[in-house]
């Protein structure tokens, strides 16, 4: 079921894809070649692929309580810290386009739910230097781990918050950072909450700000949430890029969806 319906969504996908020469609007053609074209530094990368190395390769096994949709792979509450990582981290094509895109926008507060062991976040931290990044994790051995990923880079603004998403909701302790330029939502992946966390945020952001939602395609329930937001009113652009979607609020885009 599962199977047949993510099958069927990266067929439909890849017939409405765009190249280049079928971009209209000038703001999203930039990005397009700058932002989605674009490469990192290769000093950023290689450390970036050394701090994944280190966590792929770590064996110990932590207490791990999970707090959002549950694990499609990982069932014990005892993984190890690779299993863990193979089932959740982003790949690097995808964590480099947030980073990127980040710089490009030149975000200055950025706002993660999901810090899992830090890799994206350390990423955003290397190319984004002098940006401050609030992440946020639910699992206290997980966010210990990302904390010595981030001890590991020479410079960073990361802020770690060890919370559940809907406890610092709920306590207020997010609003003292804002308002946020980008909000990155990767955990909890299903459309109750995911909806919650995107009209909460919606008060805490800047005028321009942007959205990126990971796993839109990672159940039906996900996608009917990317859906809804896609189609809000603050929402102008947004791009389905299969497994991540990006909400644009630019007030002066015109209202489009692409399919990148
Ligand atoms: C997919 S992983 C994040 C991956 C990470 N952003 C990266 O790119 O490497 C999702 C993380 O969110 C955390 N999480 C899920 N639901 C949560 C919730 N309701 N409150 C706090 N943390 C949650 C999980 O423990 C997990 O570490």
């Amino acid at each position: 079921m599962e199977i047949s319906f993510q099958l069927g969504e990266w067929m439909n996908h890849r017939l409405k894809k765009k190249s280049a020469h079928s971009i209209h609007s000038p703001f999203l053609f930039d990005w397009y070649q700058i932002v989605y074209k674009g490469k990192l530094q290769e000093d950023i990368i290689a450390n970036y692929r050394r701090l994944k190395k280190e966590i792929k390769n770590d064996h110990q096994t932590l207490f791990h309580q999970d707090f959002g949709a549950g694990s499609k792979k990982v069932k014990t509450s005892k993984p190890t810290i690779s299993q863990l990582a193979s089932a959740s981290l982003k790949s690097e094509s995808e964590a480099a386009l947030i980073a990127r895109t980040a710089d490009y926008f030149q975000a200055r507060k950025i706002l993660e739910f999901g810090t899992s062991f830090g890799l994206t976040t350390a990423l955003l931290a290397m190319v984004n230097p002098d940006a401050e990044i609030i992440t946020l994790e639910g699992s206290e051995a997980v966010a210990q781990r990302a904390s010595m990923i981030f001890d590991q880079l020479p410079q960073h603004g990361i802020r770690q918050i060890i919370s559940q998403f809907d406890l610092a909701i709920e306590q207020k302790s997010l609003e003292e950072y804002g308002p946020f330029d980008m909000m990155i939502i990767d955990g909890n992946h299903r459309m109750k909450p995911t909806l919650h966390y995107f009209d909460y945020l919606l008060d805490f952001c800047s005028e321009d700000a942007v959205f990126v939602f990971d796993d839109i395609r990672w159940s039906k329930e996900m996608l009917n949430a990317w859906k809804i937001i896609s189609s809000h009113p603050r929402i102008t652009l947004a791009l389905d890029m299969f497994g991540m979607g990006i909400g644009f609020l630019n007030p002066d885009l015109s209202k489009e969806y692409y399919f990148i």
